[in-house]
């Protein structure tokens, strides 16, 4: 399979600092990399750089054999804050992501339809968002960031505000939607069960400027199985303890 985000020793500063330090990470096209590690290591910097949000100070991210250096509809973020435009309607914030991405205006109407058909909230179509519950706005958010095909979608912590039941509920919407829209995924949470759940593969990073401290991959990725228990235990360890496995990052 092509790889879809090729990460190439990448550094990532934030004035003097180091948060990324050459860091190097393939994934191929429809994969789901889940990114975890303690607070303030470089997850949501990180993310940022594949979106094009922020610089890149060495090295090279691609994403689908082009070399990020801004945002691009090719790309989606969504984030664990409500970022949907709160003057917009729920069809309206799905409808602009669609014409953000090229979909031609007589096609946005059906498809926006679809979507929200898609995320249960037909009878929220003309709602703003704080009209919705918490859990509502992140279906949105969710459509909204998956309509129009992206290549890449960045998720940063998107259900971390969450309550355990909804946030499940998302999660399997998310599997859902992810088998009729592939895309090739870069997932930040905390959450070492939700890691994998969702993941094919869980980087756990150090500190931020120490690197990788564990790879992890998911021997049945999103299949609910014994199989995948040594992989949880296995990124479990290496969050609560890296300091005592650290690894060296790749090269
Ligand atoms: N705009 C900024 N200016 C200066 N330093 C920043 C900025 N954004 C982040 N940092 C610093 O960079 C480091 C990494 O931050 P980042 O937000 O990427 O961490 P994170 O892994 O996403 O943390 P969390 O799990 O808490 O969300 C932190 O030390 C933070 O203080
Ligand atoms: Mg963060």
């Amino acid at each position: 399979m092509s790889t879809d985000i090729d990460i190439v020793d990448a550094t990532l500063r934030h004035g003097d600092r180091t948060v990324v330090d050459r860091l190097s990470l393939s994934i191929p096209a429809g994969q789901i990399l889940v990114v975890t590690g303690p607070s303030g290591c470089g997850k949501s910097t990180l993310l940022r750089a594949i979106a094009g949000l922020r610089p890149i100070d060495e090295g090279t991210i691609s994403v689908g054999g082009h070399r990020v250096t801004g945002t691009s509809g090719d790309r989606a973020m969504v984030f664990q804050d409500d970022a949907l435009h709160p003057w917009r309607t729920v069809r309206r914030n799905i409808a602009l992501a669609l014409g953000l991405r090229g979909v031609p205006r007589g096609e946005r109407r059906a498809e926006t339809d679809r979507w929200i058909s898609e995320i249960g909230l037909d009878e929220f179509a003309d709602h703003l968002p704080r009209e919705l519950s918490g859990g509502m706005r992140q279906r949105v958010q969710l459509a909204r960031g998956l309509a129009g095909a992206p290549r890449a979608v960045l998720m940063d912590e998107p259900f971390g505000a969450l309550d355990a039941q909804t946030r499940t509920s998302m999660q399997q919407l998310l599997i859902r939607t992810l088998h009729a829209h592939p895309a090739t995924v870069v997932f930040v949470t905390h959450d070492v069960d939700e890691a994998v759940l969702l993941g094919d593969r869980i980087v756990v990073l150090d500190h931020a400027g120490a690197g990788v401290r564990r790879i992890v991959d998911v021997p049945r990725p999103r299949v609910d199985s014994v199989e995948n228990r040594a992989a949880r235990d296995e990124a479990a360890a290496a969050l609560v303890g890296g300091d005592q496995i650290r690894e060296k990052v790749p090269a």
